[in-house]
């Protein structure tokens, strides 16, 4: 019997752990979230209240992850959504907002702004204005946005490749021209060819797009290289759009540091993409927003997104606030979860399977994979075929990989990865 077919419809397998109902109880006594989320760690047992375990039927559900394959016997590992449930604390603050009743229009209360102001600071040391927070239904809005305000029609956008999709397509939609910079092997890891940086077309940019962490190479890049590229921008005037969607999704001993932190020259230039969409597992809800510090620059912004934006939904904003203020300690155990996925996994690639290859992911729930050496014309079809659907790397500007989401229950991982494994094997 095949692995999806298996699994009966709406029914949580295998066993429900759910020892945590309330927000309240998850937080152990005299600890926020902030001061959890800030690094203080939370116990082993804490960790295991939360159900990572348990393989949830999301077929049938309107996912866009799960319904691509319908009925057929293909194990989606693709778009970026986790097949967890959300932290308890989320779940319960939409049931009580479903209680209530009556769904009109919504605005974020001060206590949400609140919140996330909270949050940045005790994350990043972000200290930011309440005021420069522009909400919005989607980073992928905030980044059609931005381009539309980067210098004139036909002016330039720089990109790294590869890099997630929209990133490619935003520049063309706003009318301007996409300069693409490769994301090239250094060591063990993927950086970006700053060389690339230094011809004339590049300098005369007008806007820089930024992903860190880097989907899908994995990467939270270095002070350093965040310094690199301030300078860059700095000294050509270049405005830079940073999309950090996935920064609370660290894997590795290392901080993610929003690059508007660097020194207050190159704040005033950046427009930063956050939302809890990707950490907590809300992508569906469409709650994100913008932090812009220089007016200027946020109402050149807004305006880009006048009459075309809609405002955002209420779930969206009820599932933010509950996740920054009571997800911390859901976000612990998730990222140990995450760093088991993704050893084992990069464990199989590299170590089990001739031909395929990844580098070390330092943040995400995305490995990205190399296939070239098992020279197959298109490797995302070839592996759908076989049974596993992986993100198609052309999408990402760059043929021969894919990418593999271990955002997934560890039966999830190892059903996906046997699939790949005789993939591997048929091929030869
Ligand atoms: C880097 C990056 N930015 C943006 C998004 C999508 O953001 P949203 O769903 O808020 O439009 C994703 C989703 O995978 C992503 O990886």
């Amino acid at each position: 019997m095949s692995y999806l077919i298996a699994i009966p419809r709406f029914i949580i397998l295998p066993r429900q752990r759910h020892a945590v109902t309330s927000p309240r109880a998850v937080i152990p006594h005299g600890r926020s979230f902030f001061s959890l989320i800030s690094g203080d760690g939370i116990g082993r047992e804490e960790a295991l209240a939360f159900d990572f375990d348990s393989v949830v039927d999301r077929r049938g559900t309107g996912s866009l992850k799960w319904d691509r394959y319908g009925d057929t016997d293909v194990l989606p590992m693709w778009v970026a959504d986790m097949d967890f449930r959300s932290p308890p604390a989320v779940i319960d603050a939409l049931s009580e907002r479903v209680a209530h009743g009556v769904f009109g229009y919504a605005r974020p209360e001060a206590q949400l702004t609140e919140t996330v102001v909270a949050a940045l600071s005790a994350r990043y040391g972000w200290e930011i204005e309440p005021s420069w927070i522009v909400w919005l239904p989607g980073l992928v809005t905030g980044l059609n946005m931005a381009c539309r305000i980067a210098g004139d029609s036909g002016d330039a956008v720089i990109s790294s490749v590869p890099v997630y999709p929209p990133f490619l397509t935003a520049p063309g939609y706003a009318g301007r021209h996409l300069i693409s910079v490769p994301m090239i092997r250094a060591g063990t890891r993927w950086q970006l060819d700053m060389d690339q940086l230094q011809t004339p077309a590049a300098r005369a940019a007008a806007m820089l797009l930024l992903c860190n962490p880097h989907n899908p190479c994995g990467r939270v890049l270095s002070r350093g290289e965040l310094e690199a590229i301030a300078e860059f921008c700095l000294a050509n005037d270049l405005l830079l759009c940073s999309d950090e969607i996935h920064c609370d999704l660290i894997l590795d001993d290392v901080k993610h540091l929003p690059i508007a932190t660097l020194c207050p020259a190159i704040a005033s230039r950046t427009i930063t993409l956050m939302a809890p969409s990707k950490t907590f597992n809300i992508p569906g809800l469409g709650c994100a927003f913008a932090v812009i510090s220089d007016a200027a620059v946020r109402r050149r912004f807004k305006q880009a997104g006048n009459g075309i934006v809609p405002d955002i939904n209420a779930f969206g904003f009820i599932a933010c606030e509950a996740a920054y203020r009571h997800g911390g300690p859901w976000l612990e155990a998730l990222l140990d979860c995450l760093r088991r996925n993704r050893d084992t996994t990069a464990k199989v690639v590299n170590d089990e399977l001739p031909g395929l290859s990844m580098h070390h992911v330092e943040a995400t729930y995305l490995a990205w994979i190399d296939t070239r050496d098992l020279g197959l014309k298109n490797p995302a079809d070839y592996f759908e075929r076989h049974g596993i659907g992986l993100s198609d790397g052309r999408h990402f500007g760059r043929d021969g990989f894919v990418r593999l989401n271990f955002g997934c229950s560890e039966a999830t991982l190892h059903e996906g990865l046997k699939r790949l494994r005789a993939a591997v094997a048929a091929c030869g």
